[in-house]
């Protein structure tokens, strides 16, 4: 472990978070660190673990931990993968591949967003763990098309249709940032906000070595090429995913879907008619619509509807190994961590993202010894209580 990323300095992932403000452009990190206007679901999705409490089995011996997870018939090491995060290799050269990379050392797996700065093959190949792709029909239909036919080429297991993005949620933080300017490419425009870029010279090295102006080369235009990099709000809003397209989707892909982005137990019953395999319980990490229920109180409705039909994941507002745990102890199969990792990568590439996986991985089997239970897949709701107004409000 680089001596920077080991106590003191860093124990948990508060601290990477404060790496990443310090190494990236303000600009980079807001995008990561902000949500949807008043930024209530942000807020809410970590808050609400905090109104879960553990029920612990005291006097249990529990030597050995095993972290070890089914999802879709594959065993994973950790109880959590990661999620998929756009437009990453801002935050760090080749920062997809850099991220996919230490999922796979690490035992799990790792989400490719359609809007990565790196390509799905390199980012393939720098993978030794499952790889799922996340579909966005950015370009329209033609254009993702082309995207699902190369991540099946390339040995993608699943595919992941986010459904949360009809438009882009309204980041605040992005507009007062200039990232609509910054990414127009057009001097005059960008030349207010620079300053904060250039306060951070290292990152500015970084990004110029690799390459400098991204684009998108899974999103790949004909006769125009990759997708320049954009505001993404620009891209996200002509890429919207309904129920009709999956019949279309499903028939290109050929192998198994999971939706992501559901609240309710309408949808998941919907995602499950329509052939998904799993959905996962998410909004977005709080950048879609505000004022949506934090993840993990969705959770028990979407369990009640589905969970006997199919699997069942959900991210949002995982910052400890004792989310991961309380989420699974909910029902969740597993967990996907967004922020967790983004900051880490941000903070200090691939020995950053090491460096978070392995304080929730030590997190989750401290845990586990602390509850009195010997393997992720014994935790049930007998572990923990809720407070009924904050979490289960129908019980
Ligand atoms: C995201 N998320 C996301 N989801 C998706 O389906 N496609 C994407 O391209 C992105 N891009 C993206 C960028 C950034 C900077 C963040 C923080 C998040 C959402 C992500 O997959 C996940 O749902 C949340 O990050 C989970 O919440 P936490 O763990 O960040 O609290």
């Amino acid at each position: 472990m680089t001596a920077s990323l080991g106590p003191p300095g860093v124990v948990n992932i508060e601290d990477l978070r404060r790496l990443a403000s310090r190494r990236l452009p303000r600009a980079v990190f807001d995008y990561i660190d902000g949500g949807a206007d008043a930024e209530i679901t942000l807020r809410e999705n970590c808050r609400i673990f905090d109104f879960v409490t553990f029920r612990p089995r005291c006097a249990v011996a529990t030597p050995e931990s095993d972290l070890h997870t089914t999802v879709l018939g594959v065993t994973l090491d950790l109880p959590f993968l990661l999620a998929p995060v756009g437009s990453t290799r801002l935050f760090y050269p080749r920062g997809e591949a850099v991220a996919a990379r230490e999922a796979g050392k690490a035992g799990t797996a790792y989400v490719l967003s359609t809007f990565s700065g790196t390509s799905l093959e390199e980012v393939k190949a720098a993978a030794s763990g499952p790889t799922w792709y996340q579909l966005y029909i950015a370009g329209g239909r033609e254009v993702a098309l082309a995207g699902i036919a190369r991540a099946r080429r390339a040995g993608y297991s699943v595919l992941v249709v986010t459904i949360d993005t009809p438009v882009s949620g309204f980041r605040e933080r992005d507009v007062r940032n200039g990232v609509r300017e910054l990414a127009s490419r057009k001097v005059l425009e960008m030349l207010p906000f620079l300053p904060q870029i250039l306060a951070r010279p290292g990152w500015v090295a970084g990004f110029l070595a690799d390459g400098g102006l991204m684009n998108f080369p899974n999103v790949v235009i004909p006769g125009k090429g990759p997708m320049l990099y954009a505001d993404v709000g620009v891209a996200l809003a002509q890429s919207m995913a309904t129920w009709s397209d999956l019949k279309w989707i499903r028939e290109a892909w050929g192998g198994p879907i999971v939706i992501k982005g559901v609240l309710t137990g309408d949808d998941a019953r919907r995602a499950a008619d329509e052939g998904a395999v799993a959905v996962i319980v998410s909004n977005h990490g709080g950048r879609q619509l505000d004022t949506v229920s934090p993840t993990l109180r969705a959770l028990p409705e979407v369990i009640e509807a589905v969970g006997n039909r199919i699997e069942v994941l959900m991210d949002g507002g995982i910052r400890r190994g004792s989310d991961v745990v309380k989420a699974i102890c909910l029902g969740a199969r597993a967990v996907l961590i967004g922020r967790a990792y983004a900051y880490a990568l941000g903070a200090a590439g691939g020995p950053g993202v090491a460096r978070a996986i392995e304080i929730l991985r030590t997190d989750v089997v401290r845990t586990l010894k602390l509850v009195g239970c010997a393997s992720i897949k014994e935790l049930d709701r007998s572990y923990v209580e809720w407070s009924p107004e904050t979490l289960a409000r129908r019980q």
